[in-house]
């Protein structure tokens, strides 16, 4: 995962054939683009129709299906670890990251004047939760700023360390951002963190399905780490993981205590009474969908084609490439100057593109230029990212 010195624009001029299948698999509205994948996911018809099973057969038989649930749960569990390279034992499934990181969060002791690390690049949510731990402590948020431009994971993770105090108690860093779409909680810096004794969570929100897992050993070379099934993972909503090293899995700390506490990590975390397992029981359905696409094949067709996205916002639309990620389907570009600078702004930008260019993406505010980040998946075409960037020129310039 070497993010290289210069924005990854060069095979833009080639995007990707479709994949076969592609236009069939979806139910997405035909007349809108939909490049923004990376935010809710789009659940594939052979998925969906799993969980439409699954909740026929739960209205046939809820005493059954209920009573049946917490072992149905770790069988799709093994599934879904095995697909990530882990270990059932080692993960969770969880509703989704924003859980997953708040669990997390309450596992691990934080004493007053400690300080839980963050970056400007982290996903909202996340940060409001360290936040809230923090202050519940005594402690503090150290909120560290990177440029959206920093040119490689070496100058993030430079930046990271250097933040580092000794009342450093716990990181939480994203293994892709949200409004960059950049790495941040690469290996390297991973260990480095370890060593000086640092607790990390890594905010995997946008891996599974994305870019190759390897949850083997341990929690991805972190303490927690926390990925979501729903986005590329072409799994159900909710649908996600926690993965747990070792020392900590007896420590965990579910949300909601249930009856299944005493049997300890993961179950202790997954069940909680009266709920809709379905997604976590239709989420072996999308990794399977993934396998027979290819994984590889699928990941290539992606990030080709999110590459293509990105050089034709910065030929035909004047807008700055931001550093990519090499494998993601997921690109950012750089809004001009008092372009979307605040979160209305940004609201307005994007509510802007889908009524008048019938096109949704993300846009999040960031002070000097907002950020815009397109998204690539099996169902998207090149001529949509045309269609964005010509009309994205136009409505920049009104
Ligand atoms: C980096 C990152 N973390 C966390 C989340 C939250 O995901 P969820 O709403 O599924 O909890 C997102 C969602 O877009 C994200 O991009």
């Amino acid at each position: 995962m070497k993010n290289p010195g210069n924005p990854r624009t060069a095979p833009a001029a080639d995007p990707p054939a479709p994949l076969p299948g592609s236009t069939t698999l979806f139910t997405l509205d035909p007349g809108t683009a939909h490049l923004n994948h990376g935010s809710y996911g789009a659940v594939p018809v052979p998925v969906q129709r799993r969980q439409a099973e699954l909740r026929a057969a739960l209205e046939r038989d809820p005493d059954g299906f209920f009573q049946d649930a917490p072992d149905r749960i770790a069988r799709a569990r093994a599934e879904i670890a095995a697909a990530l390279g882990g270990h059932p034992d080692r993960l969770a499934l969880t509703t989704n990251v924003t859980e997953a990181v708040a669990v997390a969060l309450d596992s691990v002791p934080l004493g007053a004047r400690e300080q839980v690390l963050v970056t400007d690049h982290g996903y909202g949510a996340v940060t409001r939760a360290c936040e809230r731990r923090a202050a519940e402590a005594g402690a503090v948020v150290r909120r560290v700023r990177i440029s959206p431009h920093a040119p490689d994971e070496d100058a993030v993770a430079e930046r990271v360390l250097a933040a580092v105090t000794p009342h450093t108690r716990i990181a939480v860093l994203d293994l892709v951002s949200s409004p960059t779409a950049r790495a941040v909680a690469t290996p390297a810096l991973l260990a480095a963190l370890r060593e000086r004794g640092v607790t990390t969570v890594v905010d995997a929100a946008h891996a599974p399905g994305a870019l190759p897992v390897d949850l083997g050993g341990a929690a991805g070379g972190a303490d927690f780490w926390a990925g979501n099934l729903h986005k590329w993972a072409f799994a159900p909503r909710a649908a996600a993981v926690l993965a747990v090293d070792r020392p900590w899995r007896p420590e965990v700390r579910p949300l909601t205590l249930s009856w299944e506490h005493d049997r300890g990590f993961p179950r202790r975390v997954e069940w909680r009474g009266t709920f809709d397992y379905t997604p976590w029981l239709a989420a072996p359905a999308g990794l399977a969908l993934i396998h027979r696409i290819g994984a590889d094949r699928l990941r290539d067709h992606n990030d080709r084609l999110a590459a293509h996205g990105q050089r034709l916002l910065v030929e035909r639309a004047g807008l700055r490439a931001l550093p990519a990620l090499p494998g993601l389907g997921m690109r950012a570009v750089r809004l001009p100057p008092g372009t979307a600078e605040q979160e209305h702004a940004a609201k307005a930008l994007m509510t802007a593109v889908h009524r008048i260019l019938d096109t949704r993406v993300a846009v999040r505010p960031w002070p000097g230029g907002g950020i815009l980040r397109i998204s690539a998946q099996l169902y998207n075409r090149p001529e949509e990212y045309r269609r964005l960037a010509d009309g994205l020129a136009r409505l920049l310039t009104r």
